[in-house]
């Protein structure tokens, strides 16, 4: 095993990289790797070295090659309890299997429906003339879905905002300037993460309290293969139950086969769906829209293809597989801008990467965003450009080169809906709206726990 630790790069005597880090994280990670290549060292005065990693190579070690080496980082048991991201081992795959089957294609494509309607809804209070905020209501608009499709509740468009504050400060927790204190420090931002968890805690349980006051049959499949793809297996397809998350965990909950999940299980997952499922799709489209804003030419043809395939029609399940074009928007919106730029893990024991050591029980933190950015693998790697995403481009590009869900067993669970939501979305409002953007320089970003402008990304409406 090595001895040396990766290099660090330059910081200020005393507080090290801690200042520049709560600055301006992406423009130290800048920094970081010109200074010391991808892979390197943060020295944080209040707590342990952070190890950071923005090589695909380190990705598949990680996540695939020796994946048992690895596991979650505590701040997310510490935030979500047992919910599915933060648990590990037998637990995991416990709920993971359960949960598996409830994320199938097929099984969310019945949700077609009511993601067009919360889209339609929230566009009855958008006006030619406005600007708008588009990470706000992109923020509004995928809770909006989730609770319909996910919890059975209607979040009314302009109203429940309590809850809606409640869901967005999930994200106080990892607040660069609060993560880099010991967690028993209660910082503004970790207090206000409690009280948010506690208020979407309080809603969760008032509807499974409902729920379980309605009959519910105990039948739930039980064929989930953990770690697979999103895709049920085709024999199995006719058990398909189109009720939503929160009904099906509650039959999971009250089935007599298998192992069950505790109710404190359920509200976890359930709080765990609010923080994963709906900031990073609104992420990934606030972003589409500001690059469809900037590129008058993308949009053209983004608008060519709606009105081949759609006409003025809603979209449905069937025609949202023809709109190509789009899905090569998504694609490279979320490789520019991915909505989560670090994926965290903890070494269980010492490591050795690159003929560096990494000590037993240190954080590393895979750099997606680096590596999505990276010109050895993407060339003109800052220009937004949807056609680079050809199959023979996919067939060349290293596996984890491409990461925004994360890759090999905890991979994302919501992969299949964030693609669904993200395409009902996008054709739903682009068959009504153009979007432009004002201000005469580039955005700028901000990390918070998934990627973020620093101002907002407002646009100027103007109807098709
Ligand atoms: C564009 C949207 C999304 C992005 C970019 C995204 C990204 C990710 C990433 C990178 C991971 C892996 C984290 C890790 O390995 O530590 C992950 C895991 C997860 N995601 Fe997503 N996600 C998105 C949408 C969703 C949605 C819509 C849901 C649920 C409705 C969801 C639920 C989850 C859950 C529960 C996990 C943990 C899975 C496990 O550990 O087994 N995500 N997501």
């Amino acid at each position: 095993m090595a001895s040396q630790l990766p290099p660090a790069p330059s910081g200020y005597p005393v507080f090290k990289h801690a200042v520049d880090f709560a600055r301006d994280p992406f423009e130290f990670v800048d920094k970081a790797t010109s200074e010391c290549g991808d892979i390197y060292r943060m020295d944080l005065p209040a707590v342990d070295d952070v190890f950071v990693l923005a090589h695909p190579d380190y990705f598949n070690r990680v996540l695939v090659a020796d994946v048992d080496a690895f596991g979650k980082t505590e701040d997310y048991r510490r935030a979500f309890g047992n919910g599915l991201l933060s648990v590990e081992d037998q637990q995991w795959r416990r709920q993971r299997e359960m949960m598996q089957p409830l994320f199938y294609r097929e099984q969310i494509k019945g949700y077609t429906e009511q993601m067009v309607a919360c889209t339609e809804r929230r566009l009855e209070q958008w006006e030619a003339g406005d600007t708008r905020d588009m990470e706000t209501e992109m923020r509004d608009l995928t809770l909006e879905i989730l609770f319909a499709t996910l919890f059975g509740r209607e979040l009314v468009p302009g109203e429940d905002q309590e809850l809606r504050d409640a869901a967005d400060g999930l994200n106080e927790w990892f607040t660069p300037s609060s993560w880099i204190l010991p967690h028993w420090i209660p910082t503004p931002a970790r207090r206000r993460f409690d009280h948010s968890k506690e208020r979407l805690r309080q809603e969760v349980q008032s509807l499974l309290a409902e729920e379980g006051s309605q009959s519910v049959s105990p039948s739930i499949a039980d064929d989930g293969v953990a770690g697979g793809g999103q895709q049920r297996p085709e024999d199995s397809s006719s058990n398909m139950d189109p009720s939503d998350l929160l009904t099906q965990l509650q039959r999971i909950r009250n089935s007599d086969d298998g192992e069950q999940l505790t109710t404190e299980e359920i509200e976890d997952q359930l709080i765990t769906m609010v923080f994963a499922g709906h900031e990073t799709t609104a992420t990934a489209l606030a972003f589409t829209w500001y690059v469809l804003a900037t590129h008058p030419d993308i949009r053209e043809r983004f608008d060519e293809e709606l009105e081949t395939v759609l006409g003025d029609l809603p979209p449905t399940y069937d025609d949202l597989q023809d709109l190509e074009f789009t899905e090569n928007i998504i694609t490279e919106a979320l490789r520019l801008y991915p909505p989560i730029h670090t994926i965290p893990r903890r070494t269980k024991s010492d490591v050795e990467v690159n003929g560096f050591r990494i000590p037993e029980d240190h954080e590393i933190h895979l750099s997606v965003i680096h590596v999505h950015r990276d010109g050895q693998f993407y060339d003109d790697p800052l220009s937004f450009r949807p056609d680079r995403w050809t199959d023979e481009f996919e067939e060349e590009l290293h596996d984890f080169a491409y990461v925004p869900f994360g890759g090999g067993r905890r991979t994302c669970i919501g992969r299949e809906f964030a693609l669904l939501e993200a395409k009902v979305v996008l054709a739903t409002i682009g068959q009504q709206f153009e979007f432009e953007w004002e201000k005469n320089r580039d955005i700028e970003l901000e990390p918070r726990v998934t990627t973020q402008s620093k101002e907002g990304i407002p646009l100027k409406l103007s109807p098709r």
